[in-house]
């Protein structure tokens, strides 16, 4: 049961519920690329990422991670707590591929030494630009404290997420996650962890397009796009 629309984001509409602390995400099947300039649906999106968003929420918090994760209620609706979202998009890299390929000239592949933690200002209007910590200071995005925090609690997702994603036979090349702030002041896991926000590869296979179980098929129109993302969730699920 659904309230008012509270907000219509690219993948996902958040509605308000009889309890103020509680919202239900609505999992779409649109897809967007490239800021919104490449638009497409696939075939049960909403329903499969909601599924394997599900499956990992429960699984983060076994390994001890505070997500916004209720319960699923519907294929493609669960029930998250109300958090403010901070304007951040979190990326952590363990392998080189999409935009810092571009930015810093490195090949697509290349393993890094250390995973990387990133942050882009969540800014549709200037394209979501890569920002650095006196970027967050000066925009007062988040507190320095906070800052820390979403440093460690992204590089301890990653870890999690690693061994999680190792025993699906897949790679975690790089991932973007979103993090709200309850009314406790506390770090919530938030937004959705899907093959919309995670490059994922196959272990089994070498050919570096045939390999892409994610996203990147749709924005470099490869082909197979709801194929690769029903494999991911049958991985997931009997994990
Ligand atoms: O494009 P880029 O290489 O910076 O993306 C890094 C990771 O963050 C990828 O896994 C991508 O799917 C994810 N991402 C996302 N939402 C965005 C931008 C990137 O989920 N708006």
């Amino acid at each position: 049961m659904s309230g008012n629309k509270l907000y219509e984001g690219k993948a996902k509409i958040l509605f308000t519920t009889d309890d103020p602390h509680i919202l239900l995400s609505r999992y779409k099947d649109d897809a967007t690329a490239f800021n919104a300039l490449k638009k497409g649906t696939i075939t049960n999106k909403g329903e499969m990422n909601c599924a394997i968003a599900s499956h990992i929420f429960q699984y983060l918090e076994t390994q001890g991670i505070a997500t916004h994760f209720i319960q699923q209620v519907s294929p493609n609706e669960m029930q998250v707590a109300a958090v403010k979202i901070l304007p951040i998009e979190v990326v952590v890299r363990n392998i080189a591929a999409g935009s810092i390929c571009k930015r810093l000239g490195l090949q697509q592949g290349q393993a890094l030494k250390i995973p990387l933690v990133e942050f882009f200002y969540k800014n549709d209007d200037l394209g979501d630009p890569l920002i650095t910590d006196a970027h967050v200071a000066m925009l007062d995005l988040a507190t320095p404290e906070q800052v820390v925090q979403l440093k460690e609690l992204a590089l301890n997702i990653n870890q999690h997420l690693q061994t999680f994603f190792d025993r699906c036979n897949l790679i975690l090349v790089d991932f973007k996650v979103e993090i709200g702030v309850d009314r406790k002041g506390q770090l919530l896991l938030a937004d959705e962890i899907s093959p919309d926000t995670c490059r994922l590869w196959d272990k089994a296979i070498a050919d570096p397009t045939e390999r892409i179980m994610d996203k990147d098929r749709f924005r470099q129109d490869l082909g197979n796009v709801a194929e690769a993302y029903q494999e991911v969730m049958k991985r997931v699920l009997s994990s």
